[in-house]
């Protein structure tokens, strides 16, 4: 019966096959520094699929925002190869978005200017903008606070317009580099739900650096943990908790634990080299 062996063949595709959206082959990346060199990556292997939310993990040092600064096209690797969407990243483009962990606002315009600035860069018309802008206040519930600046805001309202500056560019990807990690823990988890808010509505692929083995638990598909220098992928984790996670759940705190026995290692590690001053460079 091939008709029925061909669509036996075929379940994946028809529940929306896994295609690869971000691929990094043979990355290594190096800093010139006086007397040598870091090795900041080295052989990063990784292909993130689209919609996915996988968040790159470990201790300071580790080289995560190398890594999400290569995927956004800031600085190239050494060696080895980045494709997006299948195009090989040579600069940054619309179509990978990046929240810092600092509000990159500007100081001078309102919220809803901040939100509204990169519409104007890409030619969009005032009538065209203004719904757009309502829509993102509206999201990130930030309409009450459309004509403040920056500085009246708290620290998590600003990384609020921030999330919506990056959500009005409507890019595919959304590059997010410890977003949270100023914020107090309740503020936090407000904001982590509602990125798996917009997540779950935009269908965006997310790749988010995190320190935080508790946050990644929470927020990923995935979990990449690194190694400290050079950085390589120690451990590449599917978390397959079901949706909304409850971080007191028992599967949570044994996965938590196991992560944190990854992470420490290379803590370690960091602690010799940089606060004991040893280089193994
Ligand atoms: N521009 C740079 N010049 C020299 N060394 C750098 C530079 N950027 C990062 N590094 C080094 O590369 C390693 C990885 O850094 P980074 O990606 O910032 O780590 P993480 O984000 O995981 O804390 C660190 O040892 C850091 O000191
Ligand atoms: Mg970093």
């Amino acid at each position: 019966m091939p008709a029925l062996s061909s669509l036996a063949a075929t379940p994946a595709a028809l529940a929306g096959a896994a295609s690869p959206h971000i691929v990094v082959s043979g990355v290594d990346k190096r800093f010139a520094v006086p007397g040598g060199e870091i090795v900041a990556l080295k052989d990063i292997d990784l292909t993130i699929n689209r919609g996915e939310f996988v968040c790159l993990l470990g201790p300071s040092g580790c080289g995560k925002s190398t890594l999400l600064n290569a995927i956004a096209g800031f600085s190239p690797p050494s060696r080895g190869a980045i494709t997006v969407e299948g195009r090989a990243v040579r600069d940054p483009g619309p179509d990978r978005g990046m929240v810092f962990q600092e509000y990159a606002l500007f100081p001078w315009m309102t919220v809803a200017d901040n939100i509204a600035f990169g519409l104007e860069i890409k030619g969009m018309s005032r009538a065209q903008i203004e719904p757009k802008v309502a829509e993102l206040l509206a999201m990130l519930k930030l309409a009450e606070f459309r004509d403040r600046f920056p500085k009246d805001l708290s620290g998590g309202m600003r990384q609020r317009v921030a999330i919506a500056r990056v959500l009005a560019l409507d890019s595919p990807v959304m590059l997010m580099d410890e977003p949270f990690g100023a914020l107090d823990a309740l503020t936090r988890r407000s904001l982590q739900d509602e990125l798996l808010r917009i997540w779950a509505a935009t269908g965006k692929t997310i790749v988010f650096v995190t320190h935080s083995i508790e946050e990644s638990i929470y927020l990923a598909d995935r979990i990449v943990v690194l190694t400290y220098r050079p950085g390589t992928i120690k451990q590449d984790i599917r978390v397959e908790l079901p949706r909304p996670r409850d971080s007191s759940s028992s599967a949570f705190n044994t996965l938590k634990r196991d992560l944190g026995a990854l992470v420490t290692a290379e803590q370690h590690r960091f602690e010799e080299v940089e606060v004991k001053g040893l280089t193994t460079d």
